[in-house]
């Protein structure tokens, strides 16, 4: 059987989740580190099938059944390998490769390319301790880097001349050419980072694939990152990540922040789980990496429109990957300042009170579609309401997207409408509902705001707060519906029956006789109660 290219099984156990496509098949429930259901391979009714995102297997306690996203489908589909990987690809959105694997240049290719990355990095990391990479050394500890941190993240100085040019003469041009460090030009090759502090940037592996180059004289653009290359993707690589994996695992969450000295300081300053993506906003592929390794993620912007557009943009991205157990938040540092320059005047608390204070995803929706569009005219609303349906149908875990529905439903109820508290002014005065139907009646109601919104007048009427929330109800949406209606039949003949009282004792009063309304009022009620029966014996079908 012809093999596929590793890198391609890769991606796709990169870009899906084994949760995600084990239970389009089987219900699953989180239970600690794990998730659990029952045995798709054998008969049983309590689960002992469980599933580990972290690691990408599967492991049925009852049965010894064990394996991956390709051997899960494989095996749950009884469909061949080709047929697997055809099919995860089309869930994952990517193309399926010509069916080659690496050729042994290739691999050698590839190993030349990160020999080359590495002892440029090694170069870079001695210039910065010499005399031409003062002005970068200064610069550095000025920054708040201790000589630890620029051990650590291997931080170093790309002299003014072409030195990988010079140093690696003994290597074939292509091959350096391949690393993206040097490019050929009309008098030959140069070296396209020159007087650069040197960021390296890691791999999931941790091996160096690529450099990001801050100016040192205030120069434009203030950071160059490596181009694309082989084995350099910029819209799937996000910075720090080696460094962060396993205190994302611990923390249970990763914080994400916009630049990479952000995200340094951050690791370094009480937040290991920090990591940035590359000179770039974030890309689809980015949240699918992180999502991977974990769904809680708090993502901090600036606190300004280009933040706020930044976090929208971020917020569209992720939804897809949303679950029902995923907290994702937004953060916003106010008064022009990023992550690094809060630690340092402020310090790690301060920090901390802006991750504690984040907005989870459904209340910044909501805030940013009630600041986005006028939810005070019809048209805003329409326009927010459209907004806000297309993010909810990205959701793609079908329950989980029901519920947010239902709890947008309620706020647009809730808010926009503006539920009249102010009591209902009649001349006759009913007495208050009595409270079992009260609940039941707020329960209707934060079950199926299309019901509230149809009999908004009515419930108005009633003289109920509907601002706390209520249990779900459990009546369908028929029978709620008919019970709205009763209770409005109900009070309306009741109001009738005070009208009669009144006409008779405004009668006894004033001999005035009022047969002719009397009238009216007996054959309105008689409708009513008709009606009413109607309904009611509908109800007992
Ligand atoms: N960036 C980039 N190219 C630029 C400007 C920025 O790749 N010309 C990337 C860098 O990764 C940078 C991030 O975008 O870290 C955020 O940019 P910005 O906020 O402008 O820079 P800072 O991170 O604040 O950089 P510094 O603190 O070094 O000034
Ligand atoms: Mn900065």
């Amino acid at each position: 059987m012809a093999k596929f290219d590793n890198s391609f099984t890769d991606e796709l156990r990169q870009r899906l989740s084994l949760v995600d496509v084990i239970s389009r098949r089987i219900p699953l429930v989180k239970k600690g580190q794990n998730y659990w259901g029952c045995c798709p391979f054998h008969n049983e009714k309590t689960p002992s099938f469980s599933v580990s995102e972290d690691k990408g297997f599967y492991h049925c306690f009852g049965c010894g059944e064990h394996g991956d996203i390709i051997s899960f489908t494989m095996k749950s589909e009884n469909v061949d390998f080709k047929t697997a990987i055809s099919e995860l690809a089309d869930m994952a959105g990517v193309k399926m490769p010509e069916i080659k694997q690496k050729t042994p240049e290739q691999k050698q290719a590839e190993e030349n390319y990160v020999k080359i990355t590495e002892s440029a990095t090694q170069i870079y990391q001695d210039l910065l301790y010499t005399d031409a990479g003062k002005t970068a050394l200064d610069y550095i500890k000025k920054r708040g880097f201790s000589d630890e941190m620029i051990k650590k993240y291997r931080i170093g100085y790309a002299p003014k001349n072409n030195i990988i040019s010079s140093k690696f003469s003994n290597v074939k041009q292509d091959k350096l050419i391949a690393t993206g460090l040097v490019r050929i030009g009309n008098y030959g090759l140069y070296d396209f980072f020159r007087d650069k502090l040197m960021f390296p940037i890691f791999n999931a592996h941790g091996q160096i694939v690529a450099f990001s180059g801050r100016s040192l004289d205030g120069s434009e653009p203030k950071y160059i990152n490596t181009t694309d290359t082989e084995l350099f993707h910029k819209r799937q690589t996000i910075f720090g990540f080696n460094f962060a994996r396993d205190a994302i695992h611990k923390q249970n969450r990763s914080i994400v922040v916009e630049g990479q000295i952000d995200a340094i300081q951050m690791q370094n300053h009480g937040f290991p789980e920090t990591v940035a993506p590359l000179g770039t906003a974030l890309t689809e592929d980015h949240i699918a990496l992180l999502c991977k390794s974990n769904r809680n993620i708090i993502f901090c912007f600036d606190g300004d429109n280009a933040g706020q557009k930044a976090a929208i943009r971020a917020c569209t991205l992720v939804l897809p990957f949303l679950r029902d157990n995923s907290d994702v938040r937004f953060a916003f540092v106010s008064g022009g300042k990023d992550p690094d320059e809060i630690l340092k005047s402020s310090g790690e608390s301060a920090m901390k009170k802006i991750i504690d204070n984040s907005v989870s995803l459904i209340d910044f929706l909501w805030d940013s579609i009630n600041k986005n569009y006028l939810t005070n005219t019809p048209n805003g609303r329409a326009q927010a309401d459209k907004f806000l349906k297309e993010c909810i149908s990205k959701i793609s875990d079908k329950i989980f997207q029901n519920e947010i529905e239902q709890e947008y439903n309620n706020r647009k109820f809730n808010q926009w409408h503006k539920w009249k508290k102010q009591k209902y002014v009649s001349e006759i005065e009913l007495p208050d509902i009595d409270s079992m139907t009260e609940n039941v009646i707020k329960s209707i109601v934060q079950t199926y705001p299309e019901i509230a919104e149809k009999y908004l007048d009515f419930l108005s009427s009633l003289n109920i707060s509907f601002d706390e929330k209520s249990p779900k109800s459990d009546l369908d949406f028929e029978n709620a519906e008919k019970f709205i209606v009763s209770v409005k039949l109900q009070r309306h003949i009741q109001k009738l029956n005070q009208e009669k009282q009144k006409i008779l004792s405004d009668a006894l009063n004033n001999q005035n006789s009022g047969a002719e309304n009397l009238k009216e009022i007996d054959e309105k009620i008689k409708q009513a109660q008709e009606k009413l029966e109607l309904l009611l014996d509908m109800n007992n079908k």
